[in-house]
């Protein structure tokens, strides 16, 4: 029987968040640490759709009855399989859906652009579709807009094609990174609050638009100077541009004692640059430094409560397992 294993790496914000809104750029990276999606055929004739994380079954005995039944937390997938079903006449009756990821869940680290991109991907293999990379990427974003509104279209894109990207205005691109970036991922264990996280910010430059605009501005030119510093790899440089940027999120007050705790802990420790990743209110903090340095922090954490993993640039994007 048919099996299709495909997976997509996740994101994160490497420099720029929340500037970026305001039309600075930011830089985004693939994290080697990926969702999968599983596609083969079963025999009880009916449409299964698995999510190992939230170890929840749905089934049901054709498209329209899924649609009815799946949670909207989950629409996004039934968009997906809509919108090639609509495209190339699909019969998915019979065929069980699996997914599973290894980032954290709402924390800013693109999981479900990450699963939108690995399900589009396998469903092109599964039923020969031959899809470009560039259509999987526009029809993953339509699946991220079921969810986000309006998003950027950084996660989608980073979780199609893998490495750098760096953004601005709209427009993409790629950053050729030659050296390793050995990063650490650590969950706050709180949930990301995106749109509170943009409100904030909103009211702050209503009240106080000198200063908001200043930290904004000082992120605009932190992210062009790291872009230099990654494509030439230079840690130490891009480390402690991290930082600045990480200050500069801290004055315009979107990060939080526990981010700071983690923060101040990963650089006692011997990390390069720790800072929020993504909207901050919670969510994820990323370190970069040595590997063994990071395994030590790692370690630490843990002990302390706080869940994390290793991750390195992901050069490949989506794939067949
Ligand atoms: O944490 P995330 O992945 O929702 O990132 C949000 C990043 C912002 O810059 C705050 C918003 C955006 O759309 O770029």
């Amino acid at each position: 029987m048919k099996k299709i294993i495909s997976s997509a790496p996740g994101k994160a914000i490497l420099f720029g968040e929340h500037a970026v809104v305001y039309g600075y750029p930011a830089i985004a990276i693939a994290l080697s640490i990926r969702s999968k999606c599983i596609i083969e055929e079963n025999t009880e004739r009916n449409i299964q759709i698995f999510l190992e994380n939230y170890n929840q079954r749905i089934k049901a005995p054709d498209f329209y009855r899924l649609e009815k039944k799946i949670p909207s937390k989950f629409n996004q997938l039934v968009t997906g399989l809509k919108l090639l079903q609509q495209k190339y006449d699909l019969n998915y009756s019979s065929l069980s859906f699996c997914f599973n990821t290894q980032l954290f869940p709402s924390s800013g680290l693109g999981s479900s652009a990450s699963i939108a991109v690995a399900f589009i991907y396998g469903l092109n293999e599964y039923f020969g579709l031959g899809l470009s990379k560039d259509e999987i990427n526009n029809l993953a974003y339509e699946m991220e807009r079921i969810i986000h509104g309006t998003p950027s279209g950084i996660d989608n894109t980073i979780c199609t094609f893998g490495n750098l990207i760096y953004y601005k205005g709209g427009e993409f691109q790629f950053i050729e990174v030659d050296t390793e970036l050995p990063l650490l991922i650590i969950y706050s264990n709180i949930e990301h609050d995106t749109k509170e996280a943009i409100n904030r910010i909103r009211r702050f430059k209503n009240t106080e638009p000198e200063r908001a605009n200043s930290y904004l501005k000082s992120i605009g030119k932190i992210t062009n100077k790291a872009k230099n510093h990654l494509q030439q790899g230079n840690l130490d440089e891009i480390g402690d541009l991290m930082n600045k940027n990480q200050a500069n999120l801290s004055s315009l007050h979107v990060s939080n004692q526990t981010i700071s705790e983690i923060t101040n802990f990963c650089l006692e420790n011997g990390a390069k640059g720790s800072k929020l990743t993504g909207a901050g209110l919670g969510g994820c903090v990323i370190s970069l430094g040595d590997l063994k340095i990071l395994k030590n922090i790692s370690q630490q954490l843990e002990a302390n409560g706080f869940k994390s993993f290793l991750a390195n640039i992901d050069k490949q994007g989506v794939r067949i397992e």
